[in-house]
């Protein structure tokens, strides 16, 4: 609970860099319950990946320590592997679960994953985007940043105006996700995906990159004009987004290139 007074007390941030990966990961944690204290019923965008991780366990923490309630909150996640169905433990679906809801108050009924076995890939778009647009729009989303700066699924080439749907993922996404794979041996080579236009309809939005393998993106993202060919600097118009990042990170930060 000590975390509670901080950030309400001066005006955030927009860019914050942190010494290690936990510091950022836990200020993200923290941002995240303010949001959620504050209003209980919160839509919250989610994200996979290995970066959540450590935000998601101190959540999970948090309900455990009774400091917090997601029973009234709703998540929508951002995207999902074309073919895998939730149970897979490689689906995005199955991570969420093992890493987030299983192990707090969540909702069943307020939580939104994209079925990766649909039987048919396009209705399911359909109908996700239809959730979509009836949630009454996401208060805050959670995203990570692809080594190629990719958000969600939107590899380079996306558009501004994308919406959900059905994408290619590139070599470098499925070379970097490989590592993260429990059964499968390779990454599934489609996903669905909420597209730029989605994103950035957030209210607020909390970016957490860590790592030296990030800082490339980052720099991109931060210090080059919003373009299709690094989908992390579409970010840079949207008025409330929030960069959380370690040292390694923020490495290339400041150098031109
Ligand atoms: C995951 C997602 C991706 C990841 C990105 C970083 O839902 O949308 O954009 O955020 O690939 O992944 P990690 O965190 O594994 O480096």
């Amino acid at each position: 609970m000590t975390q509670n007074t901080r950030i309400d007390a001066a005006p955030r941030e927009k860019l914050v860099i942190f010494k290690t990966a936990n510091e950022a990961s836990d200020a993200v944690a923290t941002h995240m319950l303010e949001t959620v204290r504050k209003n209980p019923k919160a839509v919250l965008g989610l994200a996979t990946g290995q970066t959540p991780r450590r935000v998601y366990a101190r959540l999970i923490e948090a309900v455990r320590d009774g400091a917090v309630s997601f029973s009234q909150a709703t998540t929508y996640n951002l995207d999902e592997y074309c073919g895998l169905p939730g149970t897979h433990p490689d689906s995005f679906a199955a991570f969420m679960h093992r890493e987030l809801f299983d192990q707090a108050d969540f909702s069943k009924d307020h939580i939104n994953l994209i079925a990766g076995d649909a039987v048919d890939d396009h209705e399911e778009v359909h109908r996700y985007a239809k959730l979509l647009q009836n949630s009454g729009g996401i208060d805050l989303q959670l995203l990570g940043l692809g080594t190629n700066g990719h958000i969600g699924f939107n590899e380079p080439g996306s558009q501004a105006s994308s919406r959900l749907r059905i994408v290619d993922l590139s070599d470098d996404t499925l070379e970097s996700n490989q590592p993260s794979l429990i059964e499968l041996e390779t990454v599934p080579a489609r996903a669905i995906t909420m597209g730029i236009a989605d994103i950035l309809d957030a209210r607020e939005i909390i970016m957490l990159a860590t790592g030296e393998a990030k800082a490339e993106a980052v720099r991109r993202s931060l210090q080059e004009p919003a373009s299709a060919d690094c989908p992390g600097s579409y970010l840079s118009q949207h008025p409330n987004v929030y960069w959380y990042l370690d040292a390694g990170a923020a490495s290339s930060l400041g150098s031109r290139g």
